[in-house]
């Protein structure tokens, strides 16, 4: 009850709501940020890019370079070919056209996210997802995501951001350096932290939903000493992740587990996506603890029924079948902070 009382509702009469563009408007995006080409030089370009001659056929100036790029086409896995200017850094990906060679699929920027789902682009093909990813579709949901909500996720044990971002930092230590995914970031209130932090070559924000997209990316505008160098926005399904196999060295997947559709699939998509020695941390509320009393348990597990709420054994189960290896994990009440590397 506690579990599904702090995750999907809030106190509405508590917040004062700021003006904010999302409920009213359709978003704008303004480039703020950009960044010359040939200042971006990290592991991407020299892992990732070599020149290619592809047809000019992605609809960009024809003054650009073309070169394989880091994403992947989230249908058949094979690493896009970029058309414009190269980076991890918003102004550069909006600029740029994305295109599968193999399935001749284009992708682009909508609004101020490269919008990397296997329905991008589609005009006649609806697809609802689940409640619980639908839910944080909502423009509502997103703006009142981090001036509120979670905050509730204290009363069941959540050690708070600051806390929950230094403890994720040290079981990235073997990452260091390298690419950091953060899946189903929502607002970005970790993304920012990781991007701040200096310690990756970059941070891939990673979303489902259009607006938590739109409201991490005020927020970055909004925080003067947050360079969005390095820092790429993406709209994707964790069940469908657009990298290659072994091209990504950390994921991060934030309260984010009993939000998805088949956490079994998500992780398996995660395991394909980290290289050797890659690092997986992940946050969510466990159905029940070994504290939970026994009379409570088969009420939780009905109010929950439907929610991907899991328990330590199963997340350490569906890790280890996955294929990865050193599970190890935090819990305080049911907050659980899980770990496991790609062997
Ligand atoms: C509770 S929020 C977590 C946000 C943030 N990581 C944190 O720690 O506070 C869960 C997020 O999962 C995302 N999500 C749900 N289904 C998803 C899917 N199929 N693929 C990617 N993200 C998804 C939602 O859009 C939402 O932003």
């Amino acid at each position: 009850m506690a579990i599904a009382a702090s995750t999907f509702l809030h106190p509405l009469h508590l917040i004062t709501l700021p003006k904010s563009p999302y409920l009213s408007c359709k978003f704008q995006f303004r480039p703020q940020f950009y960044v010359s080409p040939a200042r971006f030089r990290s592991s991407f370009t020299t892992r990732a890019s070599s020149a290619v001659a592809v047809e000019p056929d992605i609809g960009i100036q024809q003054d650009q370079a073309t070169e394989v790029d880091f994403f992947a086409c989230p249908i058949c896995y094979e690493p896009l070919i970029r058309k414009g200017p190269s980076g991890l850094n918003l102004s550069a990906i909006y600029r740029s056209g994305f295109k599968c060679k193999r399935c001749n699929k284009s992708y682009s920027s909508k609004d101020i996210y490269l919008d990397l789902t296997v329905t991008a682009g589609l005009r006649n093909y609806t697809e609802v997802s689940p409640a619980r990813t639908e839910l944080f579709r909502s423009p509502l949901v997103s703006f009142l995501y981090e001036r509120g909500w979670r905050q509730n996720f204290a009363q069941s044990g959540f050690p708070g951001p600051d806390e929950e971002f230094k403890m994720a930092q040290e079981y990235f230590k073997p990452a260091t350096g390298g690419l950091l995914v953060d899946v189903s970031c929502g607002s970005g209130l970790f993304s920012r932290k990781f991007a701040k932090a200096g310690t990756y070559s970059g941070v891939i924000a990673l979303d489902f939903s259009e607006n938590m997209l739109r409201q991490c990316y005020d927020f970055i505008k909004q925080d003067n000493t947050l360079s969005a160098n390095n820092l790429a926005l993406v709209r994707a399904d964790v069940s469908r992740l657009p990298f290659s196999s072994g091209s990504v060295d950390a994921v991060h997947a934030g309260a984010a587990l009993h939000c998805w559709p088949s956490p079994s699939n998500a992780i398996a998509e995660i395991t394909r996506i980290l290289r050797s020695g890659g690092v997986f941390v992940g946050t969510t509320f466990l159905r029940h603890t070994p504290s939970t009393p026994w009379i409570v348990r088969p009420l939780r597990e009905r109010i929950l029924q439907g929610y991907s709420y899991l328990t330590e054994e199963e997340i350490e189960d569906v890790c280890t079948s996955c294929g990865l290896t050193n599970y190890s994990s935090k819990v305080q009440r049911s907050f659980i902070m899980f770990s496991a590397q790609k062997p």
